[in-house]
């Protein structure tokens, strides 16, 4: 039986340009529940500290940028997608114990699937990034059918680890090889977060290719409009971050949050 939490909130850094507290407490509000998820801005070297507060707190909540592998070691009980993932954002606590989870792999299937607007297979995609959110998009990936997924990173080594994990169908590549057959592109750094840069540029991809940011920002980000202007079907990270954050909601509480009311309040 789950018990409900006392506090909801979300741990990461640099958080101001987070959607989540809107989305969240607008679900919260619709639900009639009373509690506000609030942002808990923390730098590393406090989440031991953060973590043991929030126990005694009966609380629960999400993990962003940079935290998302750092809470993954501090956890007593893993969830299998955060097991496979290596990665949480979202967790609780029972029984004074930390469970985490990892709702990102179901957001970014989600998204995948809007984008693509079929089942997901047969597929080349060309995968940018190899830190907790890469992890949690291997994950995904790992239940389609017949794709292969080529990892490109500005850290090489760290791409070369991330794919001996899931060396069945990811393997380390560069730009340039991604560019020439991805079939869906997609950025899991945090390039486009607090710049205008762009993970790849659109103009080097395959007319046919589609592109998904992980990152998200009211209005979209540069890349997708940059992807869009070049003819290529672009989406976003704002619904990968929406279906994330209901299926945490469903986690902390035991039943599904309004996911209208949810989309109506980031529009
Ligand atoms: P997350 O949990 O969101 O994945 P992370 O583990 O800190 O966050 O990983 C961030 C990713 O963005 C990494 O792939 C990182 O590349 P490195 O492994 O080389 O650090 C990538 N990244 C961040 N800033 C970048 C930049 N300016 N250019 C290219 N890649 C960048």
């Amino acid at each position: 039986m789950i018990k409900p939490p006392k506090r909801l909130v979300l741990v990461g850094r640099s958080l101001g340009h987070s959607l989540s507290p809107l989305f969240q407490n607008a679900a919260l509000q619709h639900a009639k529940l009373p509690l506000r998820y609030e942002t808990l801005d923390i730098p590393a070297s406090a989440l031991d500290d953060t973590l043991q507060e929030l126990a005694t707190e009966d609380a629960a909540g999400n993990v962003t940028v940079p935290h998302k592998q750092a809470v993954f070691s501090h956890c007593d009980r893993l969830m299998a997608p955060a097991a496979r993932a290596e990665a949480v954002n979202t967790f609780w606590f029972e029984r004074g114990e930390l469970i985490g989870d990892n709702t990102d792999v179901a957001g970014f299937d989600a998204a995948a699937r809007r984008l693509l607007e079929r089942t997901p297979a047969h597929l080349t995609v060309g995968l940018i990034g190899a830190g907790g959110a890469a992890g949690a998009v291997l994950t995904a990936i790992e239940a389609w059918p017949s794709c292969r997924v080529l990892v490109s990173n500005r850290t090489a080594q760290r791409s070369a680890a991330l794919c001996a994990r899931f060396s069945s169908f990811a393997q380390p590549s560069d730009a340039e090889s991604l560019a020439r057959e991805a079939d869906l592109v997609v950025n899991a750094t945090t390039v486009g977060l607090r710049d205008s840069e762009f993970p790849i540029d659109p103009a080097r991809l395959r007319p046919s290719a589609m592109v998904l940011d992980i990152v998200y920002r009211r209005g979209e980000t540069q890349w997708v409009h940059a992807a869009r202007a070049r003819g290529l079907r672009a989406m976003d990270g704002l619904a990968m971050l929406i279906e994330q954050g209901a299926a945490a909601f469903e986690r902390w509480f035991g039943f599904p949050p309004d996911r209208d009311v949810m989309w109506r309040s980031v529009q």
